[in-house]
């Protein structure tokens, strides 16, 4: 028990938050390593990252800084702790050590990993340069830091077409996932060439579920991530990442919303937003879902897994970051 029986709780007060979105029952679970974790995070200098798809109990609990890949990013590169933890996957956590290789940055799960990431190896992308000499390469964010490393400029789902067009080039390779590169295609004059990648979440929703979605919840307004298949997106309101979704919900306030993406986005949106009925359909992460409380408070106990990237292979993969990070 790290807290004194005489001082505050800090937990106290942080149900209220999340308790359209976390049963009274469940919430004993969680409270004993909430507690620990806002501990540990003082006494070993800590701030934790968390991506939109982590757990409402992280997400609203224990997270110092909240967002889509871009925002995590971004804020990565300001960060002055001597500690980072990723609530998040690995290429996430390996793109906040390239942002601050000087800092300890640990995964609580180092086997949190990504479809798209393990479609494409640094093999490939350089057999793609060869095939295709003098096309710029655009690796989205959902990488390894090995696969960043032999490209020009990374992307994220909310930049995509802005990085693709920044480039001024007729034709672009844009890596690894198909569906990001067949919705980008369809907005922009640049010829795409894409990889032939997939993320496990977002291409088991379809067109026909859109339209029975519609028929099921008249007056729903279809949200869709722009991993998902370009048939999703034609029959959508709205494509976007995850913190454009969250934000045009809070703009526009729809009486019903349905989000077509990872289950954890809509307790998360919903908690600011009691007014909106979310209909559920959802798939779950099953990379995003092995960061847990336990997790996250067993890596600030132990501080492990430390990421680590050869500092030549950073020196270049981090070029590619800060090129986007710079639009
Ligand atoms: P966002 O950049 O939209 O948060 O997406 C990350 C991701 O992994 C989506 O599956
Ligand atoms: Fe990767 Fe898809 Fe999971 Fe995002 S939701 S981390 S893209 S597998």
């Amino acid at each position: 028990m790290l807290q004194s029986l005489n001082s505050p709780r800090p937990v106290r007060g942080l149900y209220e938050r999340v308790s359209r979105v976390i049963p009274p029952i469940e919430w004993p679970v969680f409270e004993p390593d909430i507690e620990a974790i806002l501990e540990l995070k003082k006494r070993r200098d800590a701030v934790i990252l968390a991506h939109n798809y982590m757990t409402p109990e992280i997400f609203h609990c224990v997270a110092d800084v909240v967002g889509d890949s871009l925002a995590l990013a971004r804020e990565a590169a300001r960060i002055d702790a001597s500690v980072i933890v990723m609530a998040g996957v690995h290429f996430m956590a390996e793109t906040v050590k390239l942002l601050n290789p000087g800092k300890t940055v640990l995964i609580p799960d180092p086997l949190a990993g990504c479809s798209l990431a393990e479609s494409i190896t640094a093999a490939d992308v350089r057999a793609l340069r060869l095939r295709h000499p003098g096309v710029p390469i655009v690796a989205y964010v959902n990488t390894s830091a090995a696969v960043k490393a032999e490209v020009d400029i990374c992307c994220t789902s909310a930049n995509a077409r802005k990085v693709v067009e920044s480039l001024g080039a007729r034709r672009v390779v844009m890596l690894p996932d198909k569906y990001l590169a067949a919705n980008v295609a369809k907005e922009t004059e640049v010829e795409i060439i894409p990889w032939d990648g997939a993320c496990i979440v977002h291409e088991r929703f379809s067109g026909p579920d859109v339209r029975q979605l519609r028929e099921d919840h008249p007056g729903v307004v279809v949200l869709a991530h722009p991993e998902c298949p370009p048939d999703v997106l034609d029959e959508a309101d709205f494509a976007g990442s995850t913190a454009q979704m969250s934000a045009y919900v809070g703009r526009n306030k729809p009486s019903r919303v349905v989000l077509l993406t990872e289950c954890s986005m809509s307790d998360n949106v919903a908690v600011a937003h009691p007014d909106v009925d979310f209909v559920r359909p959802c798939n779950l992460c099953p990379h995003m879902k092995r960061i847990t409380l336990p997790a996250i408070r067993r890596a600030l106990e132990t501080m492990r897994t430390e990421v680590t990237i050869d500092p030549a292979l950073a020196a270049r993969a981090r070029l590619a970051v800060e090129r986007m990070v710079a639009l």
